[in-house]
């Protein structure tokens, strides 16, 4: 039994931790533990002292003025009772005022995992688990917040959200609805946060917390490339391997916000979901709005143990569809090669060469549509180009086929440029506040997808392109942030909850498309890595991690997604050198190396290539096929940091049965006279004999004596040795 209610507590039990919360003598819902497991009659409220503490005010029914819920930790905080901290909920009730007093009314625990209407979430039918709802009321307004946890125990995961009911006859309005709250009675946490920009994503920081606020957001619409949903909550002195830290994400695709406080009391509280500042949601009688999922574990293995919850839970119980534990086949893609200057037998001629090297999809990229000569026009317009491709689509993908490749092609669905006949017939698709012009990015402007009338039109148009043609595989982009919204379906009081509909519509769309071509591979992307999030990657196996292929800045982009999410999730390519972004000249090896540290690919002319190279070509698939189920299904650790001041970058993978490794190395800057580099491989059975490079040793010799590097013959040279038990 993973949840246990004892009395007044209730304790959420996994392999390695404990969760637990009390209902208290005023039935309010406190937070008492999360960390290390603890039986679960233990009540860990003892160590919460109450004190009077001046302007920490007093409930009315209680006599003691020691008792505040401005510092007491709290499951789902609110404002109106006392707690001036970071708020989960805030409401207008019918009569103006914003109180929300939130008591305990009950509770029940059941067998599986609740469910989230029109949302992405964590699902463990197979393995049965249990999950919690616990019901608050406040009584005067009649909001019951019902706070839903659900728990993968053997991956130390649980999950929360919140289903928020109007059970009153007045209409209320919510005007902020969080997911979660973590309140943690010690502080002394630094927040590990992901941010970046478009062609470098998910950059590490690691910031102390200080008395206040540390707030991370997205305002775009999507979860951006600016920030990431996932954090870690970290002690002081947390590395890779030792200490404690919670990895804590949203599944969610939209703007969003994770806000995290130091009290007055040296307490850390974290709470996270949606933007308050674009969200509003009008909520009448007997209505519910129920809110994305959070999901978090403790790990007291530093960031390893988490990452390796994380990548378990997310490949095993978030991603569905055959093609996440399946081959993904190799691809080429176009896009780098040609831009928008292709027809259909330059199309042919990558993939011919492409074959014959070893690959084995071709993915047609943006430009194949409407009259999409450049990125001015055409997005919406979603009819194959016959004039410029000088084909059908059918009949190249007929040609493609018949050399044995599958054809895959790009789509921009939630977009349209003003410049197409999308736009001439519905101008009123396009989000565009009255008397406005709006703002462009990229040219272009941003479908209404809160309309279902607006997201049918485009899945008619994609289906009969679809059905029309063989294609195996969708690269879905969104190349621009929302800004001003409207729609011209919802109420002006309503108009606050333009971007929570926005996502919903694009979940039903995506929901949609996926249930009927199973045999389809989506791959997500926005400009690259801007929605890289638990969301999308519950509809998407894979997402194209970022526009920058350069293999050196990749070494952090990748390091940096690989906290949360499995590396095999992300798309990475072999691209030209010098590197389109960075104008770095890399060897050809190296970026390899670096792209097989994700599902692989290639983004250039390999009729341009050198004969070696292409010859490399052919090595480097067959070493990728070789490796391939360990990159999608086995343990990955960082051994070293590419932000660190070590020359070399280095990461490894290692299947679960400990048999077969793969340990990557980058050398990041070269110098005269060098001394010797270390590498020390993790995971391996310490008795097991294991070879690496021809010489046979013990695992704990490995681990403990490292691998010492070859000398560097050159710069950003890099190493593959495979780990083989023997
Ligand atoms: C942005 C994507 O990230 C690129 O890979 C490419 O598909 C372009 N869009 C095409 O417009």
């Amino acid at each position: 039994m993973s949840i246990k209610a004892n009395k007044n507590l209730i304790t959420i039990t996994t392999k390695n931790t404990s969760y637990q919360m009390k209902i208290d003598e005023l039935g309010y819902l406190l937070h008492t533990w999360y960390g290390e497991r603890i039986e679960d009659n233990e009540d860990m409220s003892y160590r919460i002292s109450n004190m009077d503490r001046g302007f920490c005010g007093n409930p009315y029914e209680t006599m003691d003025r020691s008792y505040s819920l401005d510092v007491l930790p709290q499951e789902y905080s609110t404002f109106g009772n006392g707690d001036y901290r970071a708020d989960c909920i805030q409401v207008i009730n019918q009569d103006g005022t914003n109180v929300v007093d939130l008591k305990y009314d009950s509770h029940k625990i059941s067998k599986g995992k609740y469910e989230l209407k029109g949302l992405p979430a964590f699902f463990w039918e197979k393995e049965g688990g249990e999950s919690l709802k616990v019901n608050l009321i406040d009584k005067v307004s009649g909001i019951r917040v019902e706070l839903l946890y659900g728990v993968l125990e053997k991956y130390d995961i649980i999950t929360r959200s919140v289903r928020i009911v109007n059970t009153s006859d007045n209409v209320l309005k919510i005007k902020k609805a969080l997911s979660a709250c973590i309140d943690m009675l010690d502080g002394d946490f630094e927040l590990v946060h992901f941010h970046g920009k478009h062609a470098m994503e998910r950059e590490f920081e690691r910031s102390p917390l200080a008395h206040g606020k540390l707030v991370l957001e997205s305002k775009r619409g999507t979860s951006s490339h600016q920030q990431n949903p996932f954090v870690i909550l970290a002690k002081k002195d947390t590395t890779e391997i030792y200490g404690e830290c919670i990895g804590f994400a949203l599944v969610y695709s939209g703007s969003f916000i994770i806000e995290t406080e130091v009290d007055q009391v040296n307490q850390t509280r974290l709470v996270a979901g949606l933007h308050p500042e674009q969200f509003s949601y009008v909520l009448k009688a007997g209505d519910e709005l129920v809110l994305p999922e959070a999901v978090f574990t403790y790990s007291n293995g530093g960031f390893e143990k988490m990452t390796h919850s994380f990548h378990d839970a997310v490949r095993n119980n978030l991603q569905r569809g055959e093609f996440v534990h399946k081959h993904r086949p190799i691809l080429i893609n176009n896009w780098e090669a040609t831009y928008f200057d292709f027809d259909a037998d330059k199309i042919f001629d990558i993939a011919s060469k492409a074959k014959s090297l070893g690959i084995e999809m071709l993915v047609m990229d943006d430009g194949w549509f409407g009259e999409r000569y450049d990125d001015t026009k055409g997005l919406g317009d979603w009819y194959v180009n016959e004039k410029k491709l000088g084909s059908s689509l059918k009949e190249l993908a007929e040609r493609i086929n018949a050399i044995d490749m599958k054809l895959g092609i790009w789509f921009e669905p939630e977009m349209i440029n003003e410049d197409t006949k999308l736009y001439r017939e519905h101008p009123d698709f396009m989000i565009r506040v009255p008397n406005r012009k709006g703002t462009k990015g990229r040219e272009q402007f941003v479908l209404d997808f809160t309309r279902k009338d607006v997201r049918d039109y485009i899945r008619d148009m994609m289906v009969k392109i679809l059905d029309n043609a063989n294609i195996e595989y969708i690269k879905w982009d969104m190349n621009r942030s929302l800004s001003a919204v409207y729609s011209s379906n919802l109420a002006a009081e309503s108009m606050g909850e333009f971007h929570y509909r926005y996502v919903l519509g694009l979940y039903d769309l995506l929901g949609e498309l996926t249930r009927k071509y199973p045999n389809i591979m989506f791959e997500g992307c926005s400009g690259g890595g801007g929605r890289y999030d638990l969301g999308m990657l519950y509809y998407h196996p894979q997402i194209w991690l970022s526009d920058d292929t350069d293999a050196i800045e990749r070494l952090k982009i990748q390091y940096g997604s690989s906290f949360a999410y499995p590396i095999g999730s992300a798309g990475a390519h072999v691209s030209a050198s010098p590197n389109h972004q960075t104008m770095r000249k890399t060897p050809f090896e190296t970026r390899a190396t670096v792209a097989m540290g994700g599902t692989f690919g290639y983004e250039l002319d390999l009729n341009k290539v050198s004969k070696t190279e292409q010859k490399m070509v052919k090595a480097q698939v067959k070493d990728y096929l070789k490796y391939d189920e360990l990159i999608h299904e086995g343990d990955y650790y960082r051994l070293t940091s590419p932000y660190d001041k070590s020359r070399v970058t280095a990461w490894q993978l290692l299947s679960k049965d400990k048999s077969l490794g793969l340990l990557s190395v980058v050398v990041q800057s070269v110098e005269a006279n060098e001394s010797n580099i270390y590498i020390y491989p993790r995971g391996l059975d310490e008795n097991a004999y294991y070879k690496i490079v021809e010489e046979k040793r013990r695992g704990k010799v490995w681990m403990s004596g490292g691998l010492v590097l070859p000398r560097i013959k050159e710069e950003y040279e890099s190493f593959r040795f495979e780990i083989k038990r023997v």
